[in-house]
């Protein structure tokens, strides 16, 4: 897989957006110069002459969403979350009124290709994709941009492509950050002596969010390594060295297991094990089971994965991140509506993502730590889960 993104600049960036906050106070801004969107603004329109966009903002019939067809291109089945990403996003649509196009892509990004031209050919007027390969899109994204279809990317940026018109995603630089906290927190570094023995695996390197989250721990981390207060022992930290193919539970137990075998054999132990996701926590945690006999490492996660949070409960996993996926869901498809009626688009940063074209107006929903002692009121309370889906 292609490396990619950030420059020296990811910190400061990200420090800006932890600055403005996400969630809560939306700051919006006018609608992109022109963005397709807008142009193709009212479903009875299209095959008129397009006006200008700022007529159209102004003179655009209130969401006329019946008959409009949307596209939905979700990663894989495999991974929990983008099933609820995926039926959510259907659920909302259709309530909106919208015909939905849903696929997924099993992961394999010429599927994922060739489901987008489907949906271009098949009439969609809006495109809504999280990528498998952040840099893959380009080309079938060029012709959505010919047809004037706008494109969001959902949870994780669309790469070096001026086709993207706007960007919803959790501040995923915030997830790292709580990862990274939550380390320091629960070894006390700022008090105890050390040293102690730290792991890292991180996500998919095709996927622009993995180095976010790699990069927000790190940031937080990284003083305590210089001092030497924590210890890569497996001398295994840069993020291609740490990344994992797919995000693959087996992938992540594979590197997981070769560590344990080698560096712990020593009969040492592994005090802590930053995972970025649930997925990599899980191939790590099995990892452990098989062949680990020291202290429990703290293992951090993302998503609350019924998996995890199960982990979570057995003292396996010791925090996940919260993405509410609803919450996503229908901020993209308020989006959605508003680029269709060619209203002003609710974006709250418009700093942090350059996808390489220029910074993508983007919607940050707010991560939110999980862990044993609030999982029930966040996610069984909330009616994302119910106690039986956790037995
Ligand atoms: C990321 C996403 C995470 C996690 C991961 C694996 O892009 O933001 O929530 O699910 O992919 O699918």
């Amino acid at each position: 897989m292609k490396k990619k993104l950030l420059g020296a600049v990811l910190s400061v960036a990200m420090v800006a957006t932890l600055l403005a906050g996400c969630g809560g106070t939306a700051a919006t801004t006018e609608a992109p110069a022109a963005p397709a969107a807008t142009e193709e603004a009212a479903p009875a329109a299209t095959e008129e002459a397009a006006p200008a966009a700022e007529e159209t903002a102004e003179e655009a019939p209130a969401a006329p969403a019946g008959g409009m067809k949307v596209g939905v291109a979700m990663p894989t089945k495999d991974l929990q979350r983008w099933n609820q990403d995926g039926s959510n996003m259907e659920e909302q649509l259709k309530a909106a009124g919208y015909e939905v196009d849903l696929q997924y892509a099993s992961n394999d990004v010429q599927t994922q290709v060739s489901q987008i031209e489907n949906m271009i050919n098949n009439g969609c007027g809006v495109l809504v994709i999280a990528s498998i390969e952040g840099d893959s899109l380009g080309t079938v994204l060029a012709t959505a941009k010919e047809k004037n279809i706008p494109v969001i990317a959902y949870d994780r940026l669309i790469m070096n492509t001026d086709a993207v018109s706007y960007y919803a995603t959790f501040d995923n630089y915030m997830v790292g950050t709580k990862q990274g906290e939550y380390i320091r927190d629960q070894l006390k570094l700022d008090t105890e002596a050390g040293p102690f023995n730290l792991e890292i695996t991180t996500g998919d390197p095709g996927d622009n969010n993995a180095r976010y989250f790699y990069q927000g721990a790190i940031d937080v981390l990284q003083p305590y390594i210089d001092e030497g207060k924590l210890v890569v022992k497996s001398g295994q930290i840069d993020f291609d060295t740490v990344a994992t193919a797919s995000w693959s539970s087996e992938n992540a137990q594979s590197r997981a297991e070769n560590i344990v075998s080698s560096t712990y054999a020593d009969g040492s132990n592994i005090d802590a094990w930053l995972c970025s996701n649930d997925s990599t926590a899980q191939g790590v945690v099995a990892a452990l089971d098989a062949n680990y006999n020291g202290e429990w490492p703290i293992i951090t996660g993302q998503d609350c994965d019924v998996v995890s949070v199960q982990n979570m409960i057995a003292g396996k996993q010791s925090m996940s991140i919260f993405k509410d996926t609803r919450t996503l869901a229908s901020q993209v498809v308020k989006m959605v509506g508003q680029i269709l009626s060619g209203e002003t688009v609710d974006v709250n940063d418009t700093k942090t993502y350059d996808n390489g074209t220029g910074v993508i107006p983007s919607y940050l929903c707010e991560p939110v730590f999980a862990d044993i002692n609030n999982y029930k009121e966040l996610l069984i309370d909330s009616g994302y889960y119910t106690e039986d889906d956790l037995k």
